[in-house]
């Protein structure tokens, strides 16, 4: 006990004087635990980088064209209605499209992707006192690579319900309930 002091002393000087200050810069370089010559390939993987040249090709560049008459798998978009909100002349489409079933289910994910991905800005309720509002930062990026065709119209029925929800009367409750919640 009497050296506790000295001991921990001890280890903070070594510890120190090992591993260095927080932040500290180095010229030497770092240990490598991986060795090319005893592990070849492991750092120096022979592989294109996006937007990288390939000596492999003869145009010179990495990326690739996808090949004519294929689609990425998965990415088969011919529902226009569905994947682009359009109709087949190219003018926006109305109402949802024939295979989606706006049900209570819909809404419910609708509500979960609204609330994860549009709320932080546009608010819970939709009126756009979402947190970000605090700090500024709040410019809407693309949505493409977060939401799938068939969320974007779970979102776009949830959307709607909030505004409903916003504009609706008295008149809007079912008169069984309205004693209950003490209307005329
Ligand atoms: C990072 C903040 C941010 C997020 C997250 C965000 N938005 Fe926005 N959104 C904005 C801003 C800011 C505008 C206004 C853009 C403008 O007027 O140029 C906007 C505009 C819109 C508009 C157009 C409104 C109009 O009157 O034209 C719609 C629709 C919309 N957002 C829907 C969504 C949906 C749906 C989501 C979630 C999938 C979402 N936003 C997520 C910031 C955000």
């Amino acid at each position: 006990m009497r050296h506790v002091y000295l001991v921990t002393l001890f280890v903070v000087v070594l510890t120190v004087s090992i591993l260095g200050f927080r932040g500290t810069k180095f010229t030497s370089a770092p240990m490598d635990v991986f060795p090319e010559w005893a592990f070849p390939g492991m750092k120096h993987q022979p592989k294109p980088y996006s937007q990288g040249t390939s000596a492999f090709f003869a145009d010179g560049r990495a990326d690739r064209v996808p090949v004519a008459g294929t689609v990425q798998r998965g990415m088969l978009r011919e529902n226009d209605h569905m994947n682009h909100g359009k109709s087949a002349d190219g003018s926006f489409a109305r109402g949802f499209p024939s295979d989606v079933t706006v049900d209570f289910k819909l809404l419910e994910r609708g509500q979960d992707r609204y609330t994860i991905y549009c709320s932080p800005c546009h608010g819970n309720v939709g009126d756009g006192n979402g947190i970000t509002k605090k700090y500024g930062i709040n410019t809407m990026y693309p949505y493409a690579d977060k939401l799938v065709p068939a969320d974007r119209w779970a979102v776009v029925a949830y959307v709607r319900a909030l505004q409903r929800a916003q504009t609706g009367s008295t008149a809007d409750v079912p008169g069984a309930h309205k004693s209950e919640l003490g209307l005329k």
